[in-house]
Formats: structure tokens, sequence, C-alpha cells
């Protein structure tokens, strides 16, 4: 017993504080106490979280027989700190109950815990600064797409009154600009919508069944005057029903935008098309864009994945970096295609609800 790596205690537990009866060489080494000086000692001296209320429901589930665990504080006799992992169980000897405490320091495995929240929030916030960056990117399209369905709605307003004036006033005329109106107010809001999904700072990532046509229809909306402006084509071949996926939504947009983007950059100034296509087998959707741009040469088709690597003068060469470690966290894969003929195709593969 004086070999184990785990502190062990044992306690009287007929004793009102459940006194240390006696301990292993692990527990007065880790509480820098000897052995003369813990036994007789009580959870109380050593460990700092307990209390009298956490005592007693010790004491009751120890009296049912139960073994359990809890994670707690340990103190040394310096007074410093470390997290543990205590597991209790009840024992007797000859008719005298015990409670034996089987004790695990874990500061190593907290500090990896603490690790790895801070790289998880590390990663959210590169993603954030992507997305934000990216709508940056947009933002004269997306204004001019904004202004659209304000201008006319203002002009369904002016057409809507000038129609009340009238003498007798078209109520119809009147009532049919007032759909027109609403129907423009609503496409504006749609879109503010869309961007302001894209701002959300890094929450954890949040599962719920999401349908990737429906996903694509509103980077579409995004993208579309972007697309114009830059006189190229965006087409379409949606599989008519995908089975949805768990997943999360802003994530996924995030990795179409990213590579429709990409796409859309790659197509130098003049005609050229981006076709987005998505197809389902039996456990998993397949979603690929497609450019006729500049192409990847095949020497770097996997380099273009490395964060940082970048062929732009503005470029951060993290969207397809991000890309990649989403479409993984959710259990697909992500990799990129030369064209036949022209520029290059990006898929990915995730899968089906339930399959995973
Ligand atoms: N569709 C594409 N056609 C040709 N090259 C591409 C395409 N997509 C990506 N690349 C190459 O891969 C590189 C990395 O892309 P990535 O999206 O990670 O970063 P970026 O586009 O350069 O910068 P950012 O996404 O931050 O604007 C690009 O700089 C480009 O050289
Ligand atoms: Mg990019």
């Amino acid at each position: 017993v004086d070999h184990l790596t785990e502190a062990v205690f044992i306690h009287d537990d007929q004793d009102d504080q459940g006194r240390v009866v006696d301990v292993n060489q692990q527990a007065c080494d880790s509480l820098r106490y000897s052995r003369e000086e813990l036994i007789g000692m009580n959870g109380f001296d050593y460990d700092a979280l307990v209390d009298a209320t956490f005592m007693r429901s010790i004491k009751e589930r120890l009296a049912r027989g139960e073994i359990f665990s809890f994670e707690s504080v340990h103190r040394r006799k310096d007074g410093t700190v470390f997290p543990v992992e205590v597991r209790v169980s009840p024992f007797s000897h000859g008719d005298h109950q015990f409670g034996l405490a089987v004790v695990r320091d874990i500061t190593e495995r907290k500090r990896a815990e603490e690790e790895r929240e801070r790289l998880r929030q590390l990663e959210a916030e590169l993603a954030h600064i992507n997305r934000v960056s990216m709508l940056g990117e947009l933002a004269s399209s997306l204004a001019h797409e904004l202004n659209q369905p304000i201008t006319a709605a203002t002009a369904s307003a002016k057409a809507c009154l000038l129609w009340l004036e009238h003498n007798p006033a078209d109520v119809e005329r009147a009532r049919a600009a007032a759909m027109r109106i609403q129907n423009n107010g609503n496409r504006a809001a749609e879109i503010i919508q869309r961007m302001r999904a894209f701002y959300k700072t890094g929450a954890p990532p949040q599962l719920e069944s999401v349908d990737l046509n429906k996903v694509a229809a509103e980077i579409l909306t995004l993208l579309r005057s972007e697309a114009t402006q830059r006189s190229i084509l965006l087409r379409t071949e949606l599989a008519p029903q995908l089975p949805h996926i768990m997943a999360d939504r802003v994530q996924l947009q995030q990795v179409l935008m990213n590579l429709m983007l990409n796409g859309i950059e790659a197509v130098p100034a003049g005609a050229g098309e981006l076709t987005l296509r998505s197809q389902s087998t039996k456990d998993s959707v397949l979603i690929s864009v497609s450019d006729t741009g500049v192409g990847l040469p095949n020497e770097k088709l996997d380099q273009i994945f490395n964060a940082f690597y970048t062929t732009k003068p503005h470029g951060t060469g993290m969207g397809l970096a991000i890309s990649r470690s989403i479409i993984e966290a959710h259990g697909g894969r992500l990799w990129a295609t030369a064209n036949a003929e022209r520029g290059a195709t990006f898929h990915f593969r995730l899968p089906v609800e339930g399959q995973q």
C-alpha cells in the first residue's frame, strides 16, 4: 500500500468527524505531514472544500454502503493546495465501520483540461476573426444587396400613397403596393439576420439538425451581389432532398462561405462560373464547390490547407485551415481536386445523423 501512487486514508466511520486512523506513504508525501500527524486528523484539516453538510452526506452514503467519487481540493501542511479526485468506499472490520478514501492528484489532468479549453477558445476566436473579415470583404456588395430591397420598398411606399390619394382611392392597388413593401422589408431583414449570425462570437458549437441545401441557399443570398459585380455566374445543382445532419449551422455557413469566396477570388477578372453541388449517399452528404478559376498546382494540393498559407496580398491563409478543422470536428472530410479543364473543386463529406 505504501508503494501506491494514490494516497490512501482510512477513516473511522463511527467517529463523528470521521477521524483518520491510518494513511499510506503517498498520503504523507502529498500532504507533507508525517503519518503520526495525519492519524487523528479529519477531513476538515486537509480538505479545503469539505464542510459540515458535505461531511454529513458522505457519512450517510457510506452508511448506505455506497461507493462514490467526488472532486475536491487538498491543502498541504504549508498551506498550498492541489486538486484531487477522491473515491470513497465503506468497509467493516469485525463490527467496526470504516471509510476508505483513495485520493488521486489531478493537477496534470486539470492543467490539460484548461489548456484544451484555452485552445478551443483561441480556435473559436480565430474562426470569429475569419468570419468577420469575410463580411468585411463583402461589405460593399452587401451594402448593395441591402440597398435593393430598401429602394424597392421606398418606391412601393410612394406608389401606395399615390393610390390612396386617388379619388376614389384605389384600395386594391394600394394593398398590392403595401404587400411589396412587406416582401422587400422581409428580404432586407433576412440579409441582416444572416450577417448577424456571422458576427456571433466563439460560443461552443451548437448542434442542431441542419439541411445543407438551406445553408447553401443562405450563403447564396449573401454572395449573389459579389458574384454579379465580378460577372461570375453562380450555378447550383442541389439534390432535391438531402438527409439532415447534426451540425453547427453557423460553422457550416462559414465553411461554404470560405470555399465560395475562394472560388470567386480564383476567377480572374471577367467571366467565370462557380457551381455549388449537393449529393447524398446512404450515410453521408457530399457538397462540392467548383470554379473555373486559376486552378491548383498539383504539388500545392495539401499545402493550401495549412494555416497562414496564402497567395493573396491581403489573405490571412486561415480560410481553408479553419474550414477543414470545422468539417473534421463534425466527423467529416474536406479535400480539393483539380478540374479536368479549368479551375479547382473543393469537396466535403459529412456523416448523416445517427451514422457518426
Ligand atoms: N478555389 C481556389 N482556386 C485556386 N486556388 C485556391 C482556391 N482556394 C484556395 N486557393 C489557394 O489556397 C490558398 C489558401 O486559401 P485560404 O482560404 O486558406 O486563405 P486565403 O483565401 O488566401 O485567405 P483568406 O481566406 O483569409 O482571405 C489561397 O491563397 C490560394 O492560393
Ligand atoms: Mg480564403
